[in-house]
């Protein structure tokens, strides 16, 4: 057992850092120092976990400011004099200490179009390609975290942009219906006029935090973005538009 210092967020949006000594045993995670100081220091801290095992998306923070899952953050992987931070996800409001309302994701889930499939067809109509099930498959490893959402610089200091801007978890699940075979709906010109498509730059920071190691940006957005290029260069495209067609 050994003594760490903690500095952990308390408060609302106006709220402050607050100092701690706490004991650390051999291979714990942040979370469950967090959860040693509920129980020996500060009783009413709010940290909103579940599963303890990186698979309900609950315990996103930020630690020494980076979004990372509590329970995933191994406490060996800090040297031994560095002190840690904890602070709430910084695009979402502070509701108490190191929980977010993260309902901004829930409206801009809903605003997405669902799966369409063509008229007509009829379940067990169609075969899937390999290749296209790895797609989605993929893309459904999300555990809805909001981590990419987080840190994704459109939207993480520029509170303005968050009415245009879906974030790369929603644009990603557009793609994934986009790329989806037996998706009927085109989807490049909400998602491009609708979801804010052009505002990504592709960093890749999204990339970047996922816990589930999923390539957002190579895999979603790009191949998104180049189906939205695409339609906007298609000479036949820009002519039916220009007679009303499109
Ligand atoms: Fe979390 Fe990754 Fe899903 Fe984003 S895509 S919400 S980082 S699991
Ligand atoms: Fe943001 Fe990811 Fe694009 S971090 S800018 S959505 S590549
Ligand atoms: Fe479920 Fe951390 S508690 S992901």
């Amino acid at each position: 057992m050994t003594k760490r210092t903690f500095h952990v967020w308390r408060g609302g949006g106006e709220g402050d850092l607050a100092e701690y000594e706490v004991e650390v045993n051999e291979g714990e995670v942040v979370l469950d120092v967090l959860h040693r100081l509920q129980a020996t220091q500060t009783p009413d801290l709010a940290v909103r976990w579940n599963c303890k095992a990186g698979k309900c998306g609950s315990c996103s923070v930020e630690i020494n400011g980076r979004p990372r899952l509590a329970c995933m953050a191994r406490m060996s992987t800090f040297q031994p004099d560095e002190s840690i931070t904890v602070t709430p996800m910084r695009t979402f409001p502070v509701i108490r200490d190191l929980v977010c309302d993260v309902s901004f994701n829930y409206q801009k889930a809903r605003e997405i179009p669902s799966f369409t499939p063509p008229e007509g067809s009829e379940p067990g109509d169609f075969r899937m390609a390999q290749a296209d099930v790895q797609r989605s498959q993929e893309f459904r490893k999300c555990i809805e975290c909001f981590l990419c959402q987080d840190v994704c610089h459109v939207i993480r200091d520029h509170e303005e942009n968050k009415e245009a801007f879906s974030g790369p978890r929603f644009l990603m699940r557009a793609a994934e219906l986009e790329l989806h075979p037996e998706d009927a709906a085109d989807r490049r010109k909400i998602s491009q006029e609708e979801f804010g498509l052009g505002y990504c730059n592709i960093t890749k920071c999204c990339t970047e935090v996922c816990p589930e190691n999923i390539k957002i940006t190579d895999n979603a957005l790009i191949p998104l973005k180049e189906r939205v290029a695409d339609r906007q260069y298609d000479p036949l495209v820009w002519l039916g538009s220009k007679i009303g067609l499109r």
